[in-house]
């Protein structure tokens, strides 16, 4: 077989690995493993050229993607999608593995009834926004580089008596928000999935700040965690934090830091390696077992899908995946909830 492999969207820590692992299932089986780059851009190029077991040695300890990674926005038009099927059969491939998030996804299922070739999905995306996977690749990463990032924000700022606002990245998914939060003892986290108005989440941050700051405690530092999918602008935040600091309690100021795309890069951590190699074996297998329009889910919550042979990975149909994406963004999912429960009781951490 000559199976294809592609980074999309936003790079992850860990793609790297996954390609690798991709590689190394396919060429150990006596297939020819072709690398295809820039995503579905290099896919419309037909940029694309066989990888070799040495190409990838020693590749798994590198953030960001070798073979490079777009937003492909011709993959959304139907002549960009006839494209890519026409260059599927010009490179002859029999697969093609997509490692990315969301809306790289959405392309291998639209690629995926028009196409004899078998496409299997991975998920990776830093904001863990996709459905039945219970963490993406680079997911683990970020969450440590977050957890790092605050750690020293909050030196400075108990050096300070600072009130601080992380910004996290995570698009409209609070996830990254939400679990970082509790591992750095943040005093309060802000996730769009809370569905808080403007009013909610400023009054929220200010009877945290008055907790905080009441006469008798000694508390040097406040950290507020927030995802960027939380509508109300940092900048708009803190300046009206500022304002009730300035009136109501002496020596405390308020600062933001917004750590955007330093939370994409970096070295991936251990558990991300890990999931990238199993899912890019696990990818290789199911394209072999003839498997089409499918994703490779890491413990997909309540077991959804069908099991592979590595106990931590099952197969489940991209339609589904995209059915429970969307729940999860609207919150309207059982796990999204069970998100937010775990975030209730979190609180129980917070603001005390
Ligand atoms: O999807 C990953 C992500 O890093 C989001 O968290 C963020 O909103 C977005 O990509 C930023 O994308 P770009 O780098 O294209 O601006």
């Amino acid at each position: 077989m000559r199976i294809g492999v592609l980074t999309s969207g936003g790079d992850a820590p860990g793609m790297n690995g996954c390609v690798r692992s991709v590689v190394k299932g396919a060429v150990g089986q006596g297939h020819t493993a072709i690398g295809i780059r820039r995503g579905y851009e290099g896919l419309l190029a037909g940029d694309a050229s066989e990888l070799s077991l040495d190409a990838v040695d020693g590749l798994s300890r590198y953030g960001g993607t070798r073979l490079g990674s777009a937003r492909c926005k011709a993959m959304m038009t139907p002549a960009g999608l006839q494209r890519a099927l026409d260059r599927i059969g010009e490179m002859a491939l029999d697969a093609l593995i997509v490692i990315g998030g969301n809306g790289s996804l959405t392309g291998a299922h639209a690629l995926a009834p028009h196409t004899p070739a078998r496409i299997v999905g991975v998920p990776a995306s830093i904001d863990n926004d996709v459905g039945h996977s219970a963490l993406a690749i680079g997911v683990d990463t970020a969450v440590n580089t977050i957890v790092d990032a605050a750690d020293r924000i909050s030196d400075t700022a108990t050096a300070h008596h600072r009130v601080f606002v992380i910004e996290v990245m995570g698009r409209h998914c609070g996830f990254l928000a939400m679990r970082s939060g509790v591992a750095a003892d943040a005093d309060a986290i802000l996730v769009p999935e809370r569905k808080l108005t403007r009013e909610q989440v400023i009054e929220r941050c200010v009877a945290v700040l008055r907790a905080s700051f009441r006469a008798g405690r000694h508390k040097e530092r406040v950290l507020i965690v927030k995802a960027e999918g939380v509508e109300v602008p940092t900048a708009e935040l803190v300046a009206e934090l500022r304002g009730v600091v300035d009136a109501e309690m002496t020596g405390v100021d308020v600062r933001e830091t917004v750590l955007g795309h330093i939370v994409r890069g970096g070295a991936p951590s251990a558990l991300d390696r890990l999931i990238a190699a199993r899912l890019g074996l696990a990818a290789v297998d199911a394209a072999c077992r003839g498997l089409t329009d499918v994703m490779v889910g890491w413990e997909p919550p309540r077991g959804a899908g069908e099991p592979t042979r590595d106990p931590s990975v099952r197969t489940v149909r991209l339609a589904e995946v995209l059915v429970e994406t969307e729940r999860m963004l609207s919150a309207d999912s059982e796990l999204a909830r069970a998100r937010l429960a775990l975030l209730d009781m979190a609180d129980g951490l917070l603001a005390l």
